[in-house]
């Protein structure tokens, strides 16, 4: 076997195959001389918003955390309440909740999905709330539980058969962060659709990237979108009118004209990565040391592909050895969210979340973007079939910048 580099992740390809599209788009933002907002941003918001379907409204911001404060803003989250949340997830899902000074809850997660577990938010609710005057209460500290940060992790939707009827009972607001699923989508119905207000992520490396930081909210309640739009613009109504405090996270019109064009590749993508999956879990169905990822709610759309080492010792060992025949790998995520210190300063809502703390010992990324060719993968599956758990413990090298996902 002959040694190649198969890259973690790789915008190269992609990018060259749609350069020419691009730089008329840009010629044309040139000369045209507007640079935020305008038709074009409108343009994007709105073939998203038909891609969405659902009724959707799209209200373009600055990236996916934006987003999320600004979701969780436009729903008048409280200074001391309780919003639930995932432990396993980028560090935004949980820390724009302290933002605007609420107590992020965590909830473990699924062990096949890495998604929330809805048995785990009912028994959480059941043991710690009470409903009083219709609203949710902190039974031991009569702070409001107000809602939830529901994280579609790595492309997969969460269960939100089971939350819906949650939020229905205990009278709880849904935030769908979907930053990681845009295409994903149960039953027809696309991710980033199933909360109050969804919230995507163009960051680079996302399924449907801009150059730069781009992100949107999501929601079909028109006074919602109305807010959200007001919100992201210093709180104005109009030119010189400001209603509220609101922040500066106007989409810029590159951005935009950059994520229409791809927008219009991203089923294709998304089905290459499907199809990548798919080869993987066939590949390495029998390699003892692994556990695959598991497609359990509707279309996974496969923003990462994470397996499991059996014996979570290895990992070091294993992402060493890829990395020294020129494989990629990542860890997503090293630290479950109940480890950092500054999003747990309230101990009596500290949560032990032993599965996430595990898959976070134990998980590995392997490499899944569009443009990976068949050879690559070939590549790919006969060096970790040839890894020997014996080698020796080295510390693993993450292959690219930590916030790729
Ligand atoms: C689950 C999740 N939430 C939120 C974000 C934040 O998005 P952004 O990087 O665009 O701010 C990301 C992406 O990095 C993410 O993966």
């Amino acid at each position: 076997m002959q040694q190649i580099n198969v890259p973690f992740f790789s915008l190269q390809k992609q990018t060259e195959k749609l350069t020419q599209k691009m730089v008329d788009s840009f010629n044309y933002i040139l000369k045209t001389q507007q640079f935020i907002g305008g038709p074009l941003v409108q343009e994007f918001e709105k073939k998203l918003a038909r891609f969405l379907g659902n009724n959707a409204h799209v209200i373009s911001c600055n990236s996916g955390t934006d987003g999320l404060w600004l979701a969780l803003k436009a729903l008048d989250v409280q200074p001391k309440s309780i919003v639930l949340t995932t432990p396993f997830s980028f560090i935004a899902s949980s820390s724009e909740i302290l933002a605007l000074e609420a107590y992020p809850v965590m909830i473990d997660i699924e062990p096949d999905t890495f998604n929330i577990s809805p048995a785990l938010i009912q028994a959480w609710l059941e043991e710690h709330a009470t409903m009083q005057k219709g609203h949710a209460i902190h039974t031991a500290t009569g702070m409001p539980v107000a809602g939830m940060v529901i994280v579609d992790l790595f492309g997969q939707c969460a269960d939100y058969q089971a939350i819906k009827n949650i939020a229905q009972t205990w009278n709880l607001w849904i935030i769908e962060d979907a930053c990681q699923a845009i295409g994903a989508h149960t039953n027809s119905q696309q991710a980033g659709t199933f909360g109050d207000i969804g919230v995507l992520s163009f960051y680079p490396t996302k399924n449907l990237g801009a150059f730069g930081d781009a992100g949107c909210c999501v929601t079909n309640n028109q006074e919602l979108a109305m807010r959200l739009t007001k919100l992201k613009n210093h709180g104005r109504a109009s030119h010189y009118e400001y209603e509220e405090f609101g922040i500066n996270s106007r989409l810029d019109t590159i951005q935009a004209s950059v994520l229409s064009i791809k927008l219009d590749e991203l089923d294709s993508y998304n089905q290459r990565r499907r199809e990548i999956a798919a080869f993987y879990n066939q590949a390495l169905a029998n390699v003892p040391f692994l556990q695959l990822p598991q497609e359990q709610v509707g279309h996974h759309v496969y923003h990462q592909y994470c397996v499991i080492l059996k014996d979570k010792q290895e990992r070091a060992a294993f992402m060493h050895y890829l990395t020294t025949h020129g494989v990629g790998s990542n860890i997503y995520y090293p630290k479950a969210l109940t480890q950092i210190a500054f999003l747990n300063t309230r101990l009596d809502l500290v949560n032990v979340c032993p599965v996430a703390e595990h898959a976070s010992q134990a998980i590995v990324a392997l490499p899944i973007w569009p443009e990976l060719e068949q050879h690559e993968l070939d590549y790919v599956v006969d060096v970790i079939k040839k890894f020997q758990s014996t080698l020796l413990v080295q510390p693993a090298q993450p292959t690219v910048a930590a916030h790729a996902a």
